[in-house]
């Protein structure tokens, strides 16, 4: 039968004193003179030290003992005593020492490795204390951003993801044969979160989004995750409130509930500490002021790149929302407005979107883009023709503007630029187990 109440590492202060069976893998060896053996274990919810004394354990625990090597698959069976100098606060007394099966030669050493070579090893590379790390921390994010939605009455709503029709421009859609038609792997739930938001009133879209990006940086996948909530009867200061108080949510989540793994990342914390809500907000035109007098100047209408958001980020030192974007850069569903921070009312030339990016501290990027979606059916119809896009692939879209047209906005949250900000880490490849990127699609 099956024994669910099994001894794990990360439980062990709830174990003292008692034998338990450890299931897990060899981290490291060290043997010190002739009675006395050590093994770091680790069973995947930690490490943790078994010392083995002659005299105390089988008599064939050291024969075995001296087999192992890195990685090999051991069940080890002792009592668990309070040890404040060990990592976790606990340790084992061992007592008997089974093997499964001694590992071939590990391809991962201590010494330094190549990106490369650790990219290929992907399905190892993931057993390394930081990249063990950094996916907890993605996956707790993922548990909190459920029950932050949840809790505010949000329906989860989840969006296809072969679609026929774009979101995210053309220019980095994966196209799939789809019986007599053409599909496309989905950008953004979006479209179809705003659908749910005119039957459900809140709703958020959680899960996979395509974009076939040749961006070689160290923000972009090809395969990446989002969450997408979409608010009926709400403005784009809607979005960016809501914005504000889920990032917090997150960011102090994380805090209180991934200290070690943040340890373990070497993540500085005091800096973490500080992201409260309210974060700034400033339009593009005034963002645009702030980059010139730091010496990075942005033509007007154009989108920001690296060095501008890092800039922006070293100005705030928080997160920053910057609003009121160049129409021509964004997509064909903003609302468009002439003022910057007037009341939000299409004007004539429509210069610019109601749009509104956060950009994250010490050079991750956009975290978030969002904003308000043009409620008027005449207005998207032209939008739509501006875009070159076939009104017949959004006739249900357009629909949503014909029965019961509502203001409403939304917006995107990047999952590994979130966790890779969070934790500190380089590179998006470092928080998702998988990464898929331009040359990546192997493991
Ligand atoms: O700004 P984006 O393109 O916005 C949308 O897709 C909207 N339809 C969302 C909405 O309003 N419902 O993407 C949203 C976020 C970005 O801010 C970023 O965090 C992330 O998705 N993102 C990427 N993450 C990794 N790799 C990429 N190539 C990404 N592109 C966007
Ligand atoms: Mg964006």
């Amino acid at each position: 039968m099956a024994e669910f109440k099994k001894f794990r590492i990360a439980d062990a202060a709830n174990w003292d004193g008692q034998t338990v069976a450890l299931e897990g893998w060899v981290y490291n060896t060290r043997a010190a003179g002739k009675k006395l053996r050590f093994l770091i274990a680790r069973d995947g919810s930690g490490i943790m030290q078994c010392v083995f004394f002659q005299g105390e354990c089988e008599e064939n625990s050291f024969d075995t003992f001296d087999k192992l090597t890195p990685e090999s698959s051991v069940r080890i069976t002792g009592v668990i005593k309070k040890e404040p100098r060990s990592p976790g606060g606990f340790e084992m007394s061992a007592r008997k020492l089974e093997c499964f099966q001694v590992a071939e030669e590990y391809p991962i050493s201590k010494k330094e490795h190549g990106v490369e070579f650790l990219m290929d090893h992907r399905h190892l590379w993931i057993r390394s204390r930081k990249q063990w790390a950094a996916l907890r921390v993605r996956s707790e994010l993922i548990w909190l951003l459920h029950q932050f939605y949840h809790d505010r009455g949000f329906l989860r709503f989840d969006a296809p993801i072969l679609s026929g029709a774009a979101c995210e421009g053309t220019s980095t859609l994966f196209q799939t044969p789809y019986f007599d038609e053409k599909a496309f792997l989905s950008q953004s739930g979006q479209l179809y979160g705003e659908v749910g938001a005119m039957a459900f009133g809140k709703v958020y879209v959680y899960g996979p989004t395509f974009r076939a990006e040749k961006s070689k940086t160290r923000k972009h996948l090809t395969e990446f995750w989002m969450v997408e909530p979409e608010m009926a009867y709400a403005t784009m200061n809607d979005a960016m409130a809501l914005g504000e108080e889920f990032v917090e949510y997150l960011v102090q989540g994380i805090l209180t509930r991934c200290q070690s793994e943040l340890e373990i990342l070497e993540r500085d914390l005091s800096q973490l500490e500080k992201i409260r809500a309210p974060f700034p907000r400033v339009s593009y035109d005034e963002a645009l002021q702030i980059l010139k007098k730091k010496g990075v100047e942005l033509p007007w209408g154009e989108d920001f790149g690296a060095p501008h958001e890092t800039a922006l980020g070293e100005h705030f030192e928080k997160p920053v929302f910057v609003h009121h974007m160049p129409s021509q850069i964004k997509a064909f569903y903003f609302k468009q407005s002439d003022e910057v921070d007037g009341p939000g009312v299409r004007g004539k030339n429509g210069k610019y979107a109601l749009g509104c990016d956060l950009i994250a501290p010490d050079g991750y990027g956009e975290i978030i883009g969002g904003g308000q979606r043009e409620e008027d059916v005449e207005t998207l119809l032209a939008r739509l023709a501006e875009h070159k896009l076939d009104p017949k692939d959004y006739y249900w879209y357009l629909d949503l503007r014909r029965y019961g047209s509502v203001p409403h906005s939304g917006f995107g949250l990047g999952i590994e630029r979130m966790v890779a900000w969070v934790t500190g880490v380089g590179h998006v490849r470092e928080t998702i187990p998988f990464p898929r990127m331009m040359n990546t699609l192997k493991p």
